[in-house]
């Protein structure tokens, strides 16, 4: 097969032969045709708009790999900070390595006074925890003068190792403000994902459950990346102005609060309540399939249409926690909903399978996070995929400032009418 693609103007009868790879061309042949040539596409469904090598995503075939390394190994072997250093460094830590950056994150996992104090104490009582924690994330840049560095590599990891070691506190910091408790600081004697949950729960005498710990570790590996969804897009224009990193991971923070992006598995939740038992399911279907209902949530998936690696290792996950937290109630209905549409056409003809959400959602209600901060838990993983791209983006020689074209469609050129002569 020719590793070329030819594309000809029909208006001019000019024509163009580039290079085509990994179904790829560069959006230069246009330019070639014509300068003024531009493409329409909205939501950039038939756009690369980068080159990455940080992870890979094969929806037809259910793949998921960060930096080579298959999503199911990582999530069954590695730690979230392992996963952290090999998204941003490429290669996974040796020992020494892996130690040492431990230590620097570990180190790194306390905030400025004013942001627990004066800062947050700024909102109103009953603030959404993922509003607070996107503002928290911002105003965190304003304490470090050398933030905006940014063609210093040694003040870019400086910033990497803060954020990545703060978002937990700011997480927690957030929460414990909603519910009207007090500050827990950090405890540097226990690990990533164990001094996150002692952030959120310490109330009295508190031990972090192993088994907690590691599965919250794993739902950490598991939302690390996800190549260019509209979180990371975020980061990489705002990234593109060299706008400091806090300011860029605030502006990727909010584009995963959005419920298209980071909060389908809340709906999941209140979708499972709203049907109440598992007798209600197959009207449920019914209602879904005639379009008079809402969308099976947490099913589908805009670029997996096979199934979501991710769900198969969530649901595992949830059976562990559930040995410690007692079932869910709602497990048995999403069980039944599953099998449901597992053997239904209507499900199986558009290949809607679970995605990541389906059982995320009752993982985080059975350990007690309320649903509010869903998306909190998910951006604070997600900030190790947002600071590798980051990272790439700053060191493309290809990248220029984000600045996209449009189809003008407005009026044409017309004179100013002056407000009396407008009737
Ligand atoms: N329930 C019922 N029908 C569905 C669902 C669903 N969850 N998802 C898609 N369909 C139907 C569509 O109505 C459409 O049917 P039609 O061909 O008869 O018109 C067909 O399947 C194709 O669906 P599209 O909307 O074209 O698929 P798209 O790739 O654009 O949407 C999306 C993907 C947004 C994830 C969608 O499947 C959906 O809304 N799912 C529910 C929400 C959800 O779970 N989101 C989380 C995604 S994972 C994440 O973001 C971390």
């Amino acid at each position: 097969m020719p590793d070329t693609i030819t594309i000809t103007d029909d208006r001019t009868g000019k024509t163009v032969t580039v290079p085509i790879s990994g179904g790829v061309f560069p959006s230069s042949a246009l330019r070639e045709l014509d300068p003024s040539l531009f493409m329409y596409d909205p939501a950039y469904l038939s756009t690369a708009a980068c080159k990455s090598e940080i992870t890979y995503l094969d929806g037809d075939n259910g793949i998921l790999q960060y930096r080579g390394y298959p999503i199911e190994q990582l999530a069954e072997k590695s730690t979230y900070l392992e996963v952290a250093y090999l998204l941003l460094n490429g290669e996974l830590p040796d020992k020494v390595q892996l130690e040492a950056w431990t230590d620097d994150v570990t180190h790194h996992t306390f905030i400025h006074e004013n942001m627990r104090k004066r800062f947050v104490d700024g909102f109103h009582y009953d603030a959404h925890p993922m509003g607070m924690f996107v503002s928290a994330v911002a105003a965190l840049g304003t304490f470090y003068r050398d933030a905006k560095q940014i063609d210093d590599k040694e003040s870019r990891d400086k910033q990497i190792l803060r954020l990545i070691a703060k978002m937990p506190t700011l997480a927690a910091m957030c929460h414990r403000f909603s519910v009207g408790q007090p500050f827990v600081y950090p405890n540097n004697d226990l690990s990533f994902p164990g001094n996150f949950l002692n952030m959120m729960w310490k109330v009295g005498e508190y031990e972090v459950d192993p088994r907690l710990e590691r599965a919250m570790d794993v739902l950490f590996i598991l939302h690390a990346d996800h190549e260019q969804n509209c979180g990371t897009t975020a980061m990489r224009v705002v990234g593109s102005s060299h706008a400091d990193p806090y300011s860029a991971c605030s502006a990727a923070a909010s584009a995963l609060y959005g419920p298209l992006h980071g909060g389908a598995n809340e709906q999941v939740v209140r979708m499972l309540t709203e049907i109440g038992s598992i007798d209600n399911v197959p009207a449920f279907i019914q209602e879904v399939k005639s379009g008079t209902g809402s969308k099976l949530m947490g099913f589908g998936h805009r670029v997996y249409k096979n199934f979501d690696p991710r769900a198969t290792i969530i649901k595992k996950a949830a059976y562990d926690v559930f040995e410690v937290t007692g079932k869910n109630p709602l497990l048995d209905i999403a069980l039944k909903l599953e099998e449901a549409a597992l053997s239904d056409d209507y499900f199986v003809s558009r290949k809607l399978y679970p995605n990541v959400d389906f059982y995320s959602g009752l993982i985080y209600q059975a350990m007690g996070f309320p649903v509010d901060m869903f998306t909190v838990l998910f951006a604070i993983p997600r900030t190790a995929g947002w600071l590798a791209h980051w990272q790439e983006l700053l060191g493309d020689k290809d990248q220029k400032i984000s600045r996209p074209r449009q189809w003008y469609t407005g009026v044409e050129a017309r004179d100013y009418v002056d407000l009396g002569d407008r009737g």
